[in-house]
């Protein structure tokens, strides 16, 4: 038997650790073969008509739709968090202007460790207040960034308006159209939690190290920002702005097949069908196009989608979640480099939901590796290299 053989005898190495379980769970659950996205048993589709942002928040992270009491005192806290340091906002301004926004970010989830060191990671009040105010205030940075980029000061957050109203409040100064508010609060409700993705993963193993919780979202946030992940919805729209017409859409992905270039907004490790959120969030686009005009790429998109179906479905190839978000995201005003933050406020709720259920069961994450190199090696002298 060859060293190699015995290795692979004894491990099954899986690159990206497809199918590997890393964890128990009961948080989310999704079935790749039949389209099924269900937060805590409850389809997305009922929980996208019937639910908002913040009561799935607590669904996911305390496993029960809460009572009207529990919603209220609830959505009341974080209203009532909101604002975030003067010294924070400090720190923002020495960011350069072209930086990205989920560099900046990241920068400030971090920072928010240092205004908030004490750590009891055993007290559920303790957890309660990471919660509250990470929800709070991951919004108003991302609003804040925005506007200071711009030379402009931050548009304190409105006690009177609902979380989505007060974020899109928070970007323009102008209180936003009921529909646009809604549209945008059931996106969040869309990108809130998604099983082992990524950044998921990134945020249970910088839990399961007992850190606090303001390193666990900003680790979750730096993997989100990948153009492989949440970084998707903005490459999608350069994509489209690229393609520019329904000629030139089947030419380029031939191109890209031929070229093996990925296309974005497409495939997933877990679905094989078109994902749940795509078919909901072109639903949503097409409301925001009746009744503020339609988008110039929308019919790319839909000529995209059929192509990449017709070449690719076969692989199981299908748009998913980052596809038709930037068409909505666009159409309420928002600029491309704010839709990754955008998916990091919604993906909060359930990183926090999987810190939180880390912590309950912990053991540190520590897997193991097949190691590749060399053993007893000399080492080699500097001058006779
Ligand atoms: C998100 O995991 C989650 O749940 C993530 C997410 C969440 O809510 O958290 O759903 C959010 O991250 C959505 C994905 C956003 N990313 C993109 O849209 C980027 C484009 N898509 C891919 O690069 C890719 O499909 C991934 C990253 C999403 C999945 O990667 P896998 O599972 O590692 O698949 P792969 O790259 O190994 O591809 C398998 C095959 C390959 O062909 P073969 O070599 O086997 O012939 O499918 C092909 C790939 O070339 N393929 C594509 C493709 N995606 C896969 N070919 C063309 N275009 C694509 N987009």
């Amino acid at each position: 038997m060859t060293v190699a053989s015995e290795i692979k005898a004894t491990f099954e190495f899986k690159p990206g650790l497809e199918g590997v379980p890393a964890t128990m769970s009961s948080i989310s659950f999704v079935d790749g073969q039949k389209g099924i996205l269900e937060y805590r048993g409850i389809p997305i589709q009922e929980l996208a008509e019937k639910s908002t942002f913040l009561e799935t928040c607590y669904l996911l992270i305390w496993g029960e739709l809460p009572t009207k009491q529990e919603l209220e005192a609830f959505e009341h806290e974080i209203r009532y968090h909101r604002r975030i340091k003067y010294r924070i906002r400090d720190m923002m301004k020495c960011f350069p202007e072209s930086g990205h926004p989920m560099d900046a970010l990241q920068a400030c989830a971090a920072a928010l460790g240092l205004f908030y060191s004490r750590r009891a990671l055993d007290d559920p009040a303790y957890i309660r207040a990471a919660v509250v105010r990470l929800l709070a205030k991951i919004p108003t940075m991302v609003a804040a960034f925005q506007m200071m980029r711009k030379g402009n000061d931050p548009i304190q957050p409105r006690d009177d308006l609902d979380y989505s109203a007060n974020f899109l409040y928070m970007l323009t100064e102008q209180e936003p159209d009921p529909l646009a508010a809604r549209v945008f609060d059931i996106c969040l409700m869309l990108h809130a939690e998604h099983t082992m993705n990524a950044s998921t993963f990134s945020a249970r193993v910088t839990a399961s190290t007992l850190t606090d919780p303001y390193a666990v979202v900003a680790s979750a946030v730096g993997t989100l920002a990948g153009p492989l992940h949440g970084g998707a919805n903005e490459e999608v729209m350069t994509m489209l702005a690229e393609i520019g017409t329904v000629e030139n859409v089947r030419p380029y992905v031939e191109h890209c097949i031929q070229n093996k270039k990925k296309i974005m907004g497409f495939g997933h490790r877990v679905y094989k069908v078109k994902d749940p959120r795509a078919t909901i969030l072109q639903n949503l686009a097409e409301k925001l196009f009746e009744k503020f005009g339609r988008d110039k790429y929308y019919d790319v998109a839909v000529e995209l989608e059929k192509v990449v179906a017709e070449k690719l479905g076969h692989k199981g190839i299908y748009a998913n979640v980052d596809f038709y978000s930037g068409l909505v995201y666009r159409k309420l005003g928002i600029p491309d480099d704010l839709f990754t933050p955008i998916f990091a406020i919604a993906r909060v709720g359930g990183w926090l939901a999987h810190w939180k259920e880390q912590l309950a069961e912990n053991r540190i994450y520590r897997p193991t590796q097949i190691y590749t190199g060399s053993h007893q090696a000399p080492y080699v002298p500097i001058e006779e290299r």
